[in-house]
């Protein structure tokens, strides 16, 4: 809400020490405050009513067509034999949907991971020229699938070019009796522990103009092939790749998940490049303040301080705390946030001041529902807001689409708008994991009361809109704009 900020002036007045607050400052504030709450209290029975109230505060026509709430309505099939363990599963799983979702033979699998057509930038796609098709198998201008998993993605004012980064799946899957446990598949809410995972194979990188076209640039950093005992090694765990540049040394840095095959070391990895392509140099581990650290991103900040935020404690709470200048490595400053919530797979953004946060619960490879933060300061406190998933239908916004946050990319020009960037896994075949991409608006109110005592900030809804198929709106002109 746009008024908020015009209260914070007021309710944040300070008198300077050796000053003395004169009387009528007083008296005003107090008007003001009165104001505030009476003003609040013609807003809150609204909120209360409607339980969703439809604020449209989009600031641009352009993005109307994408605030449109889209239903979708997914046939079940009808019951059939399972084997017997199967049968037995199932009672714990909570929807029949999330069931097929999770069944490698269902027989609606091409709903979730369709194998045609896919998203060819280098055919002649005629009308679906530019659109996003969440879910469907993306094709680099190589002609194939793009590999770039949990990533993130790197703006570069030198070249003006999009980067980017993710994991490079493209191995085989394999299951935890071959070799060491790895992440489950999903946890005791489904009754599964099959646990897969592939070889690391290293961070691939790719770049773009338009966000929708991208060239293959490699793998920008490696596994390592003899080295048992180095961390790139093949048989341990890279996750989450995020890269931000830093403009006191001229290097860009990149943050990632570094892990063994049993998820034990629990640590981040640092490496460096003076090109956005590579090669990265991988500098270290570390378990940041001496912690676990799995589901990890980083920030950087209007004013070039980056944080890092990372899941911790076994995934009970995340921390989050700035980086040195360099952004090598954390500074003693860390706070814990979310403590005792579980939330995992962290995307960071900021729109007028405020930041905000997108998260996932932990449920291994299985999808759960995403929640939206905001905060007035990036250490806190933060405060849930609830699920910002809109459209689609009960299951698919339960789960996220069926999908999990990696990163929101904002839209250049056009303020409060931005790209929701998601992993929809796929256990049975890691690398054919897909991409679900989505608008993602700041604007409008908490589509539900906070738990905040006095009722205050109001924080500005932050919504997903399911679409089935949707494109950045005309006047969007990549980076032309910035
Ligand atoms: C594009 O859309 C128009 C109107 O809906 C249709 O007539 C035309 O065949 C479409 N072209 C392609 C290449 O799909
Ligand atoms: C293997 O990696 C470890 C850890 O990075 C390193 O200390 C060691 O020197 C490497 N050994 C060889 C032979 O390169
Ligand atoms: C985890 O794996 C590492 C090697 O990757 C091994 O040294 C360690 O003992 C394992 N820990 C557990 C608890 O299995």
């Amino acid at each position: 809400m746009r008024m908020r900020n015009k209260y914070r002036k007021l309710t944040t007045f300070h008198c300077n020490a050796g000053n003395i607050c004169s009387t009528s400052v007083v008296v005003w504030s107090l008007v003001g405050c009165l104001l505030m709450f009476h003003l609040y209290t013609l807003v809150q029975p609204k909120d209360r009513l409607g339980g969703e109230i439809q604020v449209r505060v989009s600031h641009y026509p352009q993005f109307h067509e994408l605030e449109q709430v889209e239903e979708e309505n997914i046939q079940i099939p009808p019951k059939r034999k399972r084997p017997p363990h199967a049968a037995k599963r199932k009672l714990r799983r909570p929807t029949p949907l999330i069931d097929e979702f999770l069944d490698e033979n269902s027989q609606i699998r091409h709903v979730f991971f369709p194998l045609k057509p896919d998203i060819d930038p280098m055919k002649d796609t005629g009308n679906d020229s530019y659109y996003y098709f969440p879910g469907r198998i993306w094709l680099d201008t190589d002609g194939n699938p793009i590999q770039a998993h949990g990533g993130g993605i790197l703006f570069d004012k030198k070249s003006r070019t999009y980067y980017w980064y993710g994991e490079y799946k493209d191995g085989p899957t394999y299951h935890a009796h071959k070799k060491g446990a790895a992440r489950l598949i999903s946890t005791m809410d489904y009754g599964i522990t099959a646990a897969v995972q592939v070889d690391i194979m290293g961070v691939g990188c790719y770049s773009s103009n338009d966000l929708w076209k991208w060239k293959n640039e490699g793998i920008v950093l490696a596994a390592e092939k003899e080295n048992k005992t180095h961390d790139l090694h093949e048989s341990n765990v890279l996750e989450r790749p995020k890269v931000i540049y830093n403009e006191h040394t001229g290097k860009y840095v990149m943050w990632m998940h570094i892990d063994d095959a049993n998820y034990t070391k629990a640590s981040v990895g640092v490496a460096i490049s003076d090109y956005p392509t590579g090669p990265f140099d991988y500098l270290h581990s570390q378990q940041p303040h001496g912690f676990d650290s799995r589901d990890m991103t980083i920030f950087k900040d209007d004013d070039g301080v980056a944080y890092l935020i990372y899941s911790s404690d076994h995934n009970n709470e995340l921390h989050i705390g700035p980086l040195t200048e360099d952004y090598l490595h954390v500074t003693n400053i860390m706070r814990r946030i979310f403590v005792g919530q579980r939330r995992e797979a962290p995307a960071l953004f900021k729109h007028e001041g405020t930041y905000y946060m997108i998260t996932s619960g932990c449920s291994g490879w299985a999808p759960n529902e995403a929640l939206a933060h905001a905060a007035e300061s990036i250490m806190g406190p933060w405060e849930t807001m609830g699920t910002p998933c809109a459209g689609g239908n009960k299951v698919s916004r339960l789960t996220t689409f069926f999908a999990q946050s990696t990163f929101v990319l904002p839209v250049p020009g056009f303020p409060g708008s931005f790209i929701f960037m998601a992993d929809r896994w796929n256990p049975a075949d890691l690398r054919d994991s897909r991409y679900v991409w989505l608008p993602l608006i700041v604007g409008g109110t908490a589509d539900r009361p906070l738990d905040y005592k006095f009722g205050f900030p109001l924080w500005s809804r932050v919504s997903i809109y399911w679409h089935r198929k949707w494109k950045l709106p005309q006047g969007w002109s990549g980076w032309k704009r910035i």
